[in-house]
């Protein structure tokens, strides 16, 4: 199948899974056959002609199983169509203004430029205090975070479609 599309997420609590799982809806819905795994699960990219790869993001960092994934697969995914996204932010407002502009481990920005997505977006995320660790629940409570789902699940669908149009060539 020639039009066989990969969303690649890594998680530790859950919310970029269900990120991953609605571009995956989004985009077998537009008729595309797509696979949703956790990036340990991959292991191999020939069948696929495009990659959505997303991270859930601790402390500016992409999880590392996710950075593997990059580093390992970076020639098969510098051949294949490719959207990253980070998943993060907590509270009200644009995303990318909650992190101070922060959009992607500068660690990693080489090696995404190498591999060229064609977007890279972020995604509000979950703080969900009954699920984090003892520590993670002191910082939380320290600088009195914002607690929540702030997962945007329209602006994921937009996104997700202008994928599936742009896979499919309805859009230039
Ligand atoms: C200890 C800790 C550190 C975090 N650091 C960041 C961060 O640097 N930037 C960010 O946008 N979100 C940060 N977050 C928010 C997470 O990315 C958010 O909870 C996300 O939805 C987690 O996704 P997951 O459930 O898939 O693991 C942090 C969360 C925790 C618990």
């Amino acid at each position: 199948m020639d039009s066989q599309v990969l969303v690649a997420y890594a998680t530790k609590y859950g919310a970029t899974a269900e990120i991953a799982e609605k571009i995956g809806q989004v985009l077998r819905q537009a008729g595309l056959p797509t696979d949703v795994l956790p990036v340990a699960d991959v292991s191999d990219l020939t069948p696929y002609k495009a990659v959505v790869l997303g991270s859930a993001v601790y402390i500016g960092k992409w999880r590392k199983e996710a950075v593997k994934f990059l580093q390992a697969n970076e020639k098969m995914l510098a051949e294949r169509q490719v959207w990253l996204f980070s998943s993060g932010p907590a509270g009200e407002g644009d995303p990318v203004e909650l992190t101070e502009g922060w959009r992607f481990p500068e660690a990693q920005q080489p090696l995404a430029d190498r591999i060229r997505p064609r977007d890279i977006a972020v995604f509000h995320g979950v703080i969900n205090m009954n699920k984090l660790n003892p520590i993670e629940k002191w910082m939380f409570k320290k600088f009195d975070s914002p607690v929540g789902d702030f997962r945007d699940w329209d602006a994921i669908t937009v996104w997700a479609t202008s994928i599936a149009d742009d896979i499919k060539g309805a859009v230039s």
